[in-house]
């Protein structure tokens, strides 16, 4: 309770503005690409549509506010990703999203799971305008008196709508070159993989806003009658609490995909048989040591802490060859395969483990690293400094 109210204060709030002059909230996200979860395996961890809606609904309650949603929206067309694409519009109606502009690529790649994200959030997805595009979506929505619509280029029919907000499907370059052409205050929202930055660009009457990705920050405009107020970024950082109701929308959707057996249903190729982590022990005990006071030893663990321990997502790098015919299934099923293991680097040994003259461990273990420790996940990494930590012979 203690860290939800000192958040609350925190946010900009809508003091020392008499009512009629009271600036309304425009609270951006960029590219979600279906993250649910808080991005990056390394603390501390930020996004989540939990703290996402959680931030939205606290300064929703402080003053007048407006939440657009302008990207990639979806990662890909598969069952997983429907299931992804329906809690995101269970969540972003929760929020009370004002209006959420989906990529060309998202349409290209599953129309029809944008098409029932769009219904679960309320029906505030918008078409492109000037394109005959989906006819599902309305091409303009309207909030806190403010017009908004979305446009992946210059048309006349633009000009004549003069949108507040222009949730823009292009890179800053693009939005530059259409924010040139616009003669009325409007905020141009555009797609950046770049972490925003609160110092605004502004071209002619027109403001250029980046959302970020993965759902890391939110950027926040303070809007008054066609003058930005200030701005600032919200990290989604462990300090913004966690929203109670998407909390369990994020719990139900675990259980459906733990329900749907998507672990279980992921291609395997044909592989070596593996012995398991305590088989090496009786030879290799110093070894084993290292790798039982490491955290590698207790990744699987990790993932049961947050239920996401049967999650296509996240399970491959934390336990013992998930993409083998031999490998990981679960820890009921295969209890010596769970958590990063010896044979997670060394490659399946159990030939070694029954005759260790005559079979040599098949891998090169230093080259395994990058197949865990790769920049989403481990954006730290290099071998120099990581090894050390785990060093053993
Ligand atoms: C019965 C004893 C025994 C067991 C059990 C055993 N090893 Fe070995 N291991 C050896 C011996 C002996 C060597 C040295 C072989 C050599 O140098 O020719 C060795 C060498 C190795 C090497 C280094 C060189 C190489 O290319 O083979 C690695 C890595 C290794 N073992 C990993 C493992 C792993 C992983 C396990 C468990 C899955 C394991 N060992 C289980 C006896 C064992
Ligand atoms: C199968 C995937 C996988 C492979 C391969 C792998 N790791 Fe890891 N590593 C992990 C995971 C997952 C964690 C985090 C475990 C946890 O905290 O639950 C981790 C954690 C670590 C840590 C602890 C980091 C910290 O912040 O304390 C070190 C050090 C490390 N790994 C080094 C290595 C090195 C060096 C290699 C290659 C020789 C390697 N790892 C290969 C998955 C892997
Ligand atoms: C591509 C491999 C990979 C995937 C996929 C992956 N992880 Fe990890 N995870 C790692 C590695 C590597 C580390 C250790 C990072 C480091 O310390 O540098 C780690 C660490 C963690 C940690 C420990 C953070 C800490 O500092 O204690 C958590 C929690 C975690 N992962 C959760 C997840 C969840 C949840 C998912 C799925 C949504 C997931 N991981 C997917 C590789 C992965
Ligand atoms: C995170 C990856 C990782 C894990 C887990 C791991 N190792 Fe290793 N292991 C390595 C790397 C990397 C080397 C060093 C290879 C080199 O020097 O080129 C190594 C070296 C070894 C060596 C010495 C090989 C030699 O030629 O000197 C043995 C034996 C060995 N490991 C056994 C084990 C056993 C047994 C376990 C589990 C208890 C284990 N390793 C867990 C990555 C790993």
């Amino acid at each position: 309770m203690k860290s939800l109210l000192a958040f609350a204060v925190a946010g900009v709030a809508a003091v020392g503005f008499s009512p009629e002059e009271r600036p309304v909230q425009i609270l951006l996200a960029g590219d979600l690409k279906s993250y649910l979860s808080p991005c990056g395996c390394v603390k501390p961890m930020s996004g989540g549509i939990k703290r996402m809606v959680s931030a939205v609904r606290s300064i929703r309650a402080s003053g007048p506010t407006i939440f657009v949603l302008n990207g990639q929206f979806l990662s890909g067309p598969s069952r997983q990703d429907e299931m992804k694409s329906e809690t995101l519009g269970q969540a972003l109606k929760a929020s009370g999203v004002d209006a959420v502009f989906p990529t060309k690529s998202d349409l290209q790649l599953a129309e029809v799971l944008l098409e029932n994200a769009h219904r679960l959030s309320g029906e505030t997805f918008l078409s492109a305008t000037g394109e005959a595009a989906q006819t599902w979506a309305p091409s303009e929505r309207e909030a806190q008196g403010l017009v908004i619509r979305g446009a992946r280029r210059w048309t006349e029919e633009l000009r004549d709508a003069q949108p507040s907000l222009l949730l823009w499907d292009g890179n800053l370059e693009s939005a530059r070159s259409v924010a040139a052409k616009i003669d009325w205050p409007c905020l141009v929202l555009y797609r950046s993989a770049a972490k925003p930055s609160a110092a605004l660009e502004s071209i002619g009457k027109a403001t250029l806003v980046g959302g970020g990705e993965k759902g890391k920050v939110l950027v926040q405009v303070s809007w008054l009658a066609g003058k930005i107020k200030a701005a600032r970024i919200i990290d989604l950082g462990p300090q913004v609490p966690d929203d109670p109701a998407t909390s369990q929308l994020m719990a139900q959707y675990l259980e459906r995909v733990e329900g749907e057996r998507l672990l279980e249903k992921l291609p395997r190729r044909p592989s070596e048989p593996y012995a398991g982590s305590l088989s090496c022990s009786s030879c290799h005990q110093e070894a084993h040591r290292e790798w039982l006071v490491s955290e590698h030893s207790t990744a699987l663990r990790t993932l049961e802490a947050d239920g996401h321990d049967a999650d296509p997502d996240c399970v491959g790098c934390h336990v013992v060859g998930l993409e083998d015919e031999t490998g990981f299934q679960s820890r009921q099923k295969t209890p010596r395969l769970a958590n990063v293991g010896c044979e997670s680097c060394h490659g399946p040994s159990a030939a070694h483990v029954s005759d260790p003259e005559r079979n040599r461990t098949p891998r090169d273990a230093r080259q395994s690293c990058g197949s865990c420790h790769n920049v989403d996940h481990s954006p730290g990494f290099q071998y120099e400094t990581y090894w050390p930590q785990i060093e053993h012979k």
